[in-house]
């Protein structure tokens, strides 16, 4: 069994694979049952709608079993080291970990404490792998009629736009889709920025408006408030919706050929108006889509026996 800390962890043939096999299994493929007999928990210690719920239906198509243990419940509210949470799961035979945390590192550090699988289902502002890889599939699902698999990537312009200082999600699309040739760009307030090599960027700008006549794929982030800290100086939203925000009045310069994504949760009316949500180019309905089949693609990939 293997695990899915970063999307460095997955090879180019591999993601491939992931990639292909999630278009199978969306068109109505069978999953292979390689979690049966299986235990697996779903360490969520953050909220989740959207990963948590396409995690555990995977594993149930899978014939696994899920057990979700979140912080509130289990004993790391009464300070119990993750490193004793991991030997607890271990000791009761849990053969896989997707985890959600706070903290960047948790999943690589459980990682090294257990035996079976670990799979980041996304951390502090770390990584969120298995959202990029969705992300990728979705991207070349849309895209497939040119029979380029990933290919579609190579030379892809793509803008990824808003709170990217918090973002695992921006991280992690950013870095997975610029190694397989995607020209990235990011377009943040000052505030909220990230280095560009953090995110596979070529370079950051500071207004939507400057970039959103030259891209393909316009990938649009929540402001994440939970995580702004004293040290964050607070965008007004006026300032934020006149520079970065997908508005209405945007949407009308689209080339009809763009596509636009979210990975949810949306704020309407902050980072993208009602008009948007509801017009072709976006996609966010498609990437919801993906997300149970690109997580049974990536636990038949990483816990299928011949691996
Ligand atoms: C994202 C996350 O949790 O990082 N959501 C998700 O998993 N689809 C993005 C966000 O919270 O804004």
């Amino acid at each position: 069994m293997n695990s899915l800390v970063s999307v460095d962890d997955l090879r180019a043939g591999e993601l491939e694979w992931v990639v292909r096999r999630s278009w199978e299994l969306a068109e109505g493929a069978q999953a292979r049952p390689v979690l049966r007999g299986r235990r697996c928990a779903l360490v969520f210690l953050e909220p989740s709608s959207r990963t948590v719920l396409s995690f555990s239906v995977a594993i149930e198509q899978l014939e696994g079993h899920w057990i979700r243990v979140d912080s509130a419940t289990s004993s790391l509210s009464k300070q119990e080291s993750l490193r004793d949470t991991v030997r607890v799961l271990e000791a009761q035979g849990f053969d896989c970990l997707i985890v959600r945390a706070p903290w960047v590192g948790t999943a690589a550090i459980m990682d090294r404490w257990f035996k079976g699988s670990v799979l980041n289902a996304g951390e502090g502002v770390g990584e969120h792998p298995s959202q990029a890889v969705q992300d990728a599939s979705v991207l070349a699902y849309l895209r497939r009629e040119e029979g380029r698999g990933l290919g579609v990537f190579d030379g892809l312009r793509v803008a990824i736009v808003g709170d990217l200082r918090h973002s695992r999600v921006a991280r992690s699309v950013g870095r997975l889709w610029a190694r397989l040739g995607a020209h990235i760009v990011g377009v943040a307030p000052p505030t909220w920025s990230l280095a560009p090599e953090a995110f596979g960027a070529q370079g950051v700008v500071d207004d939507l408006d400057e970039v959103i006549d030259e891209v393909d794929v316009v990938y649009m982030l929540r402001v994440q408030r939970e995580r702004l800290s004293d040290r964050d100086t607070v965008v007004d939203q006026e300032t934020f919706r006149r520079r970065f925000a997908l508005t209405a009045q945007r949407l009308e310069r689209l080339a009809p050929s763009v596509i636009v994504m979210h990975p949810g949760p949306i704020t309407r009316g902050v980072e993208v108006d009602d008009a948007v949500v509801a017009s072709p180019h976006m996609v966010d309905g498609v990437q919801y889509r993906f997300g149970v089949p690109t997580r049974v693609a990536l636990l038949e990939y990483l816990c299928g026996e011949d691996t």
